[in-house]
């Protein structure tokens, strides 16, 4: 399987000095370790979570996959690129925990978003955008929101506002989709769908997937691996990989899976990774 997310001996540290106090002196460095020799091969095609305790450095992990941060050491390439470039290719699409919409466009306006950036003549956007109409009602079909084109994101549900997000990040059709608790905030059921939505755009779109989240159940029903990461700042040393839990389960998983005891066993072998994995300094 040819590797399309590579992470090699990476380490990200703060510096969290106190801010320029009254004399205009910043506090003495203090150096934040959060991530140290994290080390990670994504292949083509491989949906892999990560889990680990709140503050453990995920949400940093998966910022310096998308190029928005920088490591302070190591190597990173996605798609063979720097992280930043594959996003500003569309080799890469990136979804948070929070959706984050432009309230002032509707939702097909912020799936086009990232075609009218791109665009020669974004500057001249009206005439332009009738060539990506199509497209874009095509995108909004697939996360089963072709009727919600024209509304804007204040009037939409929290799920349909992810579902926005999801198809504003598939929009320049990429390969790989980094995506952080995306659920997190969604009851149960809706989560469930959302959950069956992504894993079918996964296998329609051959997508290779790097998925954070809190639930063990959800990366467990998701995944090929479930990576497990130490407790990071509250150590000694920044956060690494410490257990990884391959998930044997066939695919196409639906949700019945749910009650196999198959999937239960593997469960608890994510759930005692995650514990031992809080005694790894
Ligand atoms: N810009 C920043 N400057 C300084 N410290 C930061 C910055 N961003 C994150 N941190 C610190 O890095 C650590 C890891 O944060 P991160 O958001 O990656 O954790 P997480 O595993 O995603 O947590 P959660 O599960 O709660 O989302 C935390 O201690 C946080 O305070
Ligand atoms: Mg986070």
């Amino acid at each position: 399987m040819a590797a399309i997310v590579e992470m090699d001996h990476i380490s990200k540290a703060y510096d969290v000095a106190a801010e320029p106090g009254l004399l205009g002196r910043r506090g003495p460095e203090r150096i934040l370790d959060v991530v140290t020799n994290f080390s990670l091969t994504v292949g083509q095609g491989e949906f892999v979570s990560v889990i680990g305790p709140s503050g453990c450095g995920k949400t940093t992990v998966l910022f310096l996959l998308a190029g928005i941060r920088d490591p302070t050491e190591g190597r990173i390439s996605v798609c063979g690129r720097r992280p930043a470039e594959s996003i500003r290719e569309g080799l890469s699409g990136v979804i948070f925990q929070q959706p984050i919409l432009f309230e002032w466009l509707t939702a097909e306006d912020n799936v086009l978003l990232p075609l009218r950036l791109r665009d020669p003549g974004w500057w001249w956007w009206p005439p332009r955008r009738a060539r990506y109409q199509d497209s874009v009602r095509q995108l909004l079909r697939t996360v089963e929101l072709e009727h919600f084109a024209r509304y804007y994101p204040d009037k939409l549900s929290g799920g349909m506002q992810q579902r926005v997000a999801i198809a504003r990040a598939l929009t320049l059709n990429p390969q790989v989709l980094l995506l952080d608790e995306p659920f997190g905030a969604l009851d149960e059921i809706t989560r469930d769908r959302m959950n069956i939505e992504l894993l079918r755009l996964y296998e329609e779109r051959r997508l290779t997937i790097l998925f954070v989240t809190h639930s063990i159940e959800e990366a467990v029903f998701l995944s090929d691996r479930v990576i497990v990461m130490s407790r990071g700042v509250f150590s000694r040393t920044g956060s690494s990989i410490v257990r990884e839990v391959r998930i044997e389960l066939p695919r196409p998983r639906r949700l019945a899976l749910k009650e196999d005891p198959a999937f239960f066993q593997a469960v608890r072998q994510g759930r005692v990774a995650l514990r031992e994995a809080q005694f790894v300094e």
